[in-house]
């Protein structure tokens, strides 16, 4: 199985959300084989994105939530809600958020904690900065994020975890990561999730996320350790993430 998430961030109003997931539904036409393909889009396009996507094999995605179900939090929005709008997964610390919003570990904690006890696959972003890996502590940060976020969760139901390790001097950079270095981070992230979470480690996926294009997604997808792709930048392109997820058949198909 390979992933492909498409994080359209604040790019895309819902009229430009529907025509994307319409483009994704046509690429995904006519293939015999199916990546789990996850969009999200901004929340006020949830429920339209819904509608299209009723009754084909992608799932809707949510860029961030709150931890709490409901309250006097002006402005946020609930696992609960998320769920009645016929979300399954959501992106949880996104290094956008830990950089402009100010989210710490322990929010991101909180956040992933709820997720998954809600029901909802959470798609939990780590990475270092250029400085961080520059240090030699790329490990060290990937460890830190992954215990903050994974210590007393307890998933409701089949509700998975699917890490994303977004370097953050990748992302929208144009300056990808290898494959290599991709991949031995991965089997990095599967050993502490074993380690932090073994009841999640049997429903895991590692995804890597930053500046993944049409051009170096097969690199990603075709290593083992890499079970998908993350995509900012490339996920509002319509030809180049139809790329991406015809990079992704090719190896399902390839793997058999
Ligand atoms: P990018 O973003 O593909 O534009 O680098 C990835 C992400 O932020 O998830």
């Amino acid at each position: 199985m390979k992933t492909v998430i498409a994080n359209w961030k604040m790019n895309v109003g819902t009229r430009e959300s529907v025509a994307l997931a319409r483009g994704v539904l046509l690429a995904l036409r006519g293939r015999s084989c199916f990546p789990e393909t996850v969009l999200c889009p901004p929340f006020p396009a949830l429920s339209e994105v819904r509608k299209v996507l009723a009754r084909s094999h992608a799932s809707l995605g949510a860029q961030d939530l709150f931890w709490e179900d409901a309250g006097a939090f002006t402005g946020e929005v609930s696992p609960r809600m998320l769920l009645e709008h016929g979300v399954t997964h959501a992106i949880i610390g996104h290094s956008e958020r830990r950089q402009h919003l100010g989210e710490t570990d322990e929010m991101v904690g909180k956040k992933t904690r709820a997720a998954l006890e809600a029901g909802l696959n959470a798609i939990l972003c780590v990475g270092e900065t250029a400085a961080e890996r520059d240090a030699g502590a790329q490990e060290a940060v990937v460890e830190r994020q992954l215990r903050a976020a994974l210590t007393g969760a307890r998933p409701k139901g089949q509700a998975r975890l699917l890490v994303a390790y977004e370097p953050v001097w990748a992302i929208g950079t144009g300056r990808s990561a290898s494959p290599a270095d991709a991949a031995a981070m991965h089997a990095h992230v599967r050993s502490l999730v074993a380690k932090l979470a073994p009841a999640l480690s049997s429903r895991l996926s590692v995804l890597y996320g930053g500046s993944v294009d049409g051009k170096n997604a097969h690199s990603f997808l075709r290593e083992k350790e890499v079970d998908g792709v993350l995509v900012g930048g490339a996920s509002v392109k319509h030809t180049e993430f139809a790329e991406i997820l015809s990079a992704a058949c090719d190896v399902i198909e390839a793997q058999g």
